[in-house]
């Protein structure tokens, strides 16, 4: 009699057909995301406890669907259609960027410096609503607001805001055009801004994975060669007419730009300037109060 299958052999049999398209960490962590999602855990060092457990027919063919999309390259965020980001399950999609664990560094800064404000915050360049969602779950007095120029990743940072059951005001704007009337409905200032915006060099495209560049938006990703800390600049612009004096800035930065980016803040007569790195070490992110 043929014996059934367990979760365990399901595992097994992964490993050997993905076995030589990744690396050996990241499988591991890989085959940990999908049978943690497959199997509704809600935390995923419970898997062990699930390993001996009879594999039913709709495991065995979603982990036969899994495999063959992590085969192609296809980010397993994207292939689930959700990612854990903070505490929080976001949504994702072709059309926004998949969010980062550099970006919740920034976010638990954020969240720990603003502890019980009141401010008025703008993410710029939402994509998911990551930022934004995080930011207005854990700030709950906070007034959160996010922006992006493209229309399908505000619809995606619509429906996660729902889902996670956060009041955020989302607008469609382009920064570059910023500010005019349509960029800001309704009057007044902000107290803190933030933005991750696209911050890659063109010339770094060949340091990266496939994955990425394949599954991605480009228009969230990449700037020039010639103007890399353009997207900065603009918002800098922006923090002129908008962000109130003494106002808080919060930028995830391009690790190569560290001393420029403090130059540039310099420039603009910003103070308490703080450049952090992230978990591997990197010039991650940086903080500034507007004169
Ligand atoms: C690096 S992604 C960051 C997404 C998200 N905030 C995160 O941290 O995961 C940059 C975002 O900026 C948006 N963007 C690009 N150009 C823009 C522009 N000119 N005006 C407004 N948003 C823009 C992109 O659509 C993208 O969603």
């Amino acid at each position: 009699m043929k014996k059934d299958k367990t979760i365990r052999d399901l595992v097994h049999e992964m490993h050997s057909e993905l076995r030589d398209v990744y690396p050996e960490r990241e499988l591991n962590s890989l085959i940990k995301i999908v049978l943690t999602a497959i199997t509704h855990l809600k935390k995923r060092h419970h898997l062990h406890i699930y390993q001996d457990q009879k594999a039913d027919a709709e495991h065995i063919r979603q982990i036969k669907d899994i495999t063959k999309q992590l085969k192609l390259g296809k980010p397993i965020q994207q292939i689930l259609g959700e990612t854990k980001f903070y505490d929080l399950t976001i949504k994702t999609s072709p059309a926004a960027l998949i969010p980062r664990q550099e970006t919740e560094e920034l976010v638990d800064w954020m969240i720990s410096d603003l502890k019980g404000t009141r401010a008025r915050i703008l993410d710029i360049g939402t994509g998911t609503g990551c930022i934004a969602i995080a930011l207005a779950r854990h700030l709950k007095n906070a007034q959160v607001e996010a922006l992006d120029i493209s229309q399908e990743a505000l619809k995606l940072a619509r429906e996660n805001a729902r889902l996670n059951g956060s009041n955020i005001r989302f607008l469609q704007a382009d920064i570059f055009k910023a500010p005019s009337p349509e960029m800001h409905p309704t009057s007044g200032t902000y107290q803190v801004l933030v933005s991750n915006p696209p911050y890659i060099r063109e010339s770094e495209k060949i340091r990266m994975h496939p994955n990425v560049l394949e599954h991605e938006p480009g228009e969230a990703l990449f700037v020039s060669d010639e103007e890399p800390l353009i997207f900065y600049r603009q918002i800098l612009e922006f923090a002129d007419h908008y962000l109130d004096q003494a106002g808080l800035i919060w930028f995830e930065i391009n690790e190569a730009f560290g001393k420029k980016m403090i130059s540039l803040l310099e420039d603009k007569g910003y103070h308490n300037i703080h450049l952090r790195k992230d978990i591997n070490d990197k010039d991650r992110m940086i903080k500034a109060q507007k004169p």
